[in-house]
């Protein structure tokens, strides 16, 4: 077993321990590695290698696969042309490649969420800072010029862009309404604030009626990043943004700076996988699979902890529950991996010091086996309500 220091942040320690025997893990957003295409992305390799050298050569991006990732945005609602594709290694390069063409060296401001995701943080420079600006819902009518200002955020110094996750939001769960989505894009175009919008759930949302991102509602100031990490696996490190096509030169000066943009051979499987896979199918695929494991979750808290409070995710690998009687989160991640359970408390993703994320979780149900998330959940409860008695009884 790994050793927990204490200095490391909650994320870390979660990363450490997931993997120990009989951990139970509602930690990291991992996808199910039982759900992998295996066979598919060996013969997709093979095929890649089987086409001869000039495959594993310095090469441009791969042409195929952008014509796929039009197709695919179709899907999403989105109208946009292979020249608007560019290709990354994976969301988290999207998002550093943006961050690097919106921010300037003297310092900005980005706009997020309370709560957002911590992957972000990573790659803004030291002058950049981040601000509460997006708020989780439009209520009353009047919301929408408190969104405007809370976009301003009461300061000059220059607005780089607001991170956005309209649908399957990373950590809260939530997927934005219409209205919300139509104000957000809205105020952005007004206050000329650029959006960039991380929809790596985008393709998993399970009701009816699936919400287009904002890229739908506009071409010219938001820009998109979706990724293959999700919907085939991660360590391919796929991804793509969908940019106005004047950025695209940019983007590839700047990731010339950090792979050369040769990232092909993955990029060459994905695209043979795709060619002989209709995506579709596997979409519906993980679809059922991650429903199944949400509907368990919901069914879990409401058996374990009905006192708390959390909105049932309709997209996305996340629950956040927030509860008083879990008192801080952190320290109750400590007695919780002694009781081989893991969540992340809500106060790793927090851009602001409210006290409220001290009593939250995100509890991700992407990766825990089905049949053990009822266990899972009933092991924090029983830690929040007697730890001292859960210590006893092992
Ligand atoms: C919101 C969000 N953005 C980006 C990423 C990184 O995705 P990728 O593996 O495509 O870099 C993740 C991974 O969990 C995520 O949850």
């Amino acid at each position: 077993m790994t050793d927990i220091s204490d200095e490391r942040p909650p994320l870390q320690q979660a990363l450490a321990r997931s993997r120990d025997p009989g951990m139970l893990s509602f930690g990291l957003g991992l996808p199910a590695a039982e759900l992998f295409p295996m066979v598919e992305l060996r013969e997709a390799s093979e095929a890649v290698f089987e086409a001869g050298p000039l495959n594993i050569q310095y090469n441009a991006p791969v042409p195929r696969l952008k014509e796929h990732i039009v197709q695919m945005m179709k899907l999403r609602g989105v109208s946009c042309t292979e020249d608007e594709v560019f290709l990354t290694s994976g969301a988290q390069q999207g998002l550093s490649l943006l961050a690097q063409l919106l921010c300037s060296s003297t310092g900005d401001r980005i706009g997020v969420n309370e709560v957002f995701y911590p992957g972000l943080r990573q790659v803004l420079g030291p002058s950049a800072t981040i601000f509460a600006a997006i708020p989780r819902e439009l209520a009353a009518p009047d919301d929408v010029r408190r969104l405007r200002e809370a976009l301003k955020g009461g300061s000059s110094a220059s607005l780089a862009f607001l991170y956005a996750m309209s649908v399957g939001h990373n950590p809260l769960g939530l997927t934005m309404e219409a209205r919300m989505r139509e104000a957000l894009v809205g105020c952005a175009k007004e206050l000329q604030v650029s959006i960039v919008e991380d929809d790596v759930y985008g393709f998993l949302q399970y009701g009816a009626d699936a919400a287009p991102p904002l890229r739908a509602l506009d071409a010219h100031n938001v820009y998109y990043i979706g990724s293959f990490s999700k919907l085939i696996a991660p360590a391919l490190r796929v991804g793509w943004i969908v940019a106005p096509r004047h950025a695209i030169a940019r983007l590839s000066v700047l990731k010339e700076g950090s792979d050369l943009d040769v990232a092909t051979v993955a990029q060459g499987i994905v695209c043979r996988y795709l060619d002989s896979h209709p995506l579709m199918e596997r979409i519906e695929f993980l679809r059922k699979q991650y429903r199944a494991r949400r509907d368990a979750m919901h069914e879990a808290l409401l058996k374990h902890l009905p006192q708390a409070q959390w909105t049932r995710p309709s997209a996305g690998f996340y629950f956040w529950v927030e509860s008083a009687a879990f008192g801080n989160t952190t320290a109750l991640l400590k007695s919780a991996v002694d009781h081989n359970v893991i969540f992340i408390p809500g106060s790793a993703f927090s851009a602001t010091d409210d006290p409220r994320h001290d009593l939250s979780v995100r509890l991700s149900f992407s990766s825990c086996p089905i049949g053990s998330i009822d266990e899972g959940i009933g092991r924090i409860a029983a830690l929040q309500r007697s730890p001292v008695a859960l210590h006893t009884s092992h």
